[in-house]
């Protein structure tokens, strides 16, 4: 008998381009969950509306966002991959669990006080409720497992609030749902500006985008920092230097690491070549998928193909829950009369 696979599910903001920290951080993940778990992936296009009112660049956003996943590996025959904006339960959902939500636990979320003070001319209900929205996101496929870094903790435990709430009030309709990831951590990509880890930054050279062209690649590469090397044998390497060895153990072959960490131990490494084998090594990674980005951005009618299949099975899943939740909560005066059909 096979056993029912846990669902995953996790959305994912429309905001801007995915770096190299996205793509070993989160995507590979979602690649490789889609094979053993049923997936649900979306694009949090209502959720944007938050902090960013003026559409005019959804589509466009929503489109990159898609493609760039698909390219990195997402497969829509395996995973659902939808947009958030089409499936109109979760809206309906979300309007239940606002009865659920307090005031007081929802003003003291972080990044509720963070785009607060970020934008305070704007500090809408909708970012008061943000985690109410997640929350409706991930029940309304009664998903357990939510791949996520550890930003968004916080929600999760809020949704895991709302979920006991709902269940104790109406009955066990929801399981609870957790931050899930391989590993106990996630894979660090460091930034190229020297500490911290990649991500969307003001330092443009710190970060590689997927959408970099190949001189760009090499270009951030090569500005990355180095010294004049190590004087000692095997002494240990400061912090800008191990970076740009994690960097190149992702994207290189391993005797190309084995080779420059034996310069780096008996003084003999040349930064300058290191940094070449490095932007060379980057730019066979990421132009394939920049190239496969930009022949799926260009084919409008497989994005809509991609976005209504992954619809229809996000729908499917979100219609049998939302019967089980009226049901629950006392709602279905129709058919709940003695002699209804
Ligand atoms: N809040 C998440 C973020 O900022 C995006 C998101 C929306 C999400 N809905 C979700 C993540 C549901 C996990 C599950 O990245």
């Amino acid at each position: 008998m096979s056993k029912k696979k846990e669902i995953v599910m996790s959305g994912i903001r429309p905001t801007g381009f995915l770096h190299l920290g996205n793509y070993f951080g989160a995507v590979k993940n979602y690649v490789r969950m889609q094979e053993e778990y049923e997936c649900f992936f979306m694009v949090a296009d209502l959720h944007s509306l938050t902090t960013h009112p003026d559409t005019k660049e959804l589509k466009q956003n929503v489109h990159r966002v898609l493609a760039e996943n698909i390219a990195c590996g997402l497969d829509p025959d395996k995973a659902a991959l939808y947009c958030q904006s089409h499936i109109y339960e979760t809206s309906e959902l979300y309007l239940y669990l606002n009865m659920l939500a307090y005031k007081g636990e929802l003003e003291k979320t972080t990044t509720f006080k963070e785009k607060v003070r970020l934008q305070p001319d704007n500090s809408n209900a909708g970012l008061l409720t943000y985690p109410v929205l997640q929350t409706a996101d991930i029940i309304l496929h009664r998903a357990s497992l939510v791949p996520v870094g550890k930003d968004q903790e916080q929600h999760l435990e809020m949704a895991r609030n709302f979920v006991k709430r709902f269940n104790h009030r109406y009955g066990e309709v929801f399981p609870e749902p957790h931050a899930f990831n391989y590993g106990s951590e996630l894979v660090k990509v460091p930034s190229l500006d020297g500490s911290g880890k990649m991500s969307k930054s003001e330092n443009q050279y710190a970060t590689l985008y997927l959408a970099d062209d190949d001189d760009a690649i090499r270009k951030k590469v090569m500005r990355a920092k180095t010294d004049s090397g190590p004087t000692a044998p095997n002494s240990a390497k400061p912090e800008y230097i191990e970076n740009i060895f994690l960097l190149m153990k992702l994207v290189s072959e391993e005797a190309t690491v084995k080779k420059f960490s034996e310069d780096y131990n008996n003084c003999t490494i040349r930064y300058g070549d290191m940094k070449k084998q490095l932007g060379e090594d980057m730019v066979k990674f990421i132009s394939p998928i920049r190239n496969k980005v930009n022949s799926i951005l260009g084919n409008e009618t497989y994005l809509r193909q991609v976005m209504e299949q992954g619809a229809e099975k996000a729908r499917k899943s979100a219609k049998a829950t939302m019967e089980l939740v009226r049901e629950a909560m006392g709602l279905k005066y129709f058919t709940a009369t003695p002699t209804g059909a």
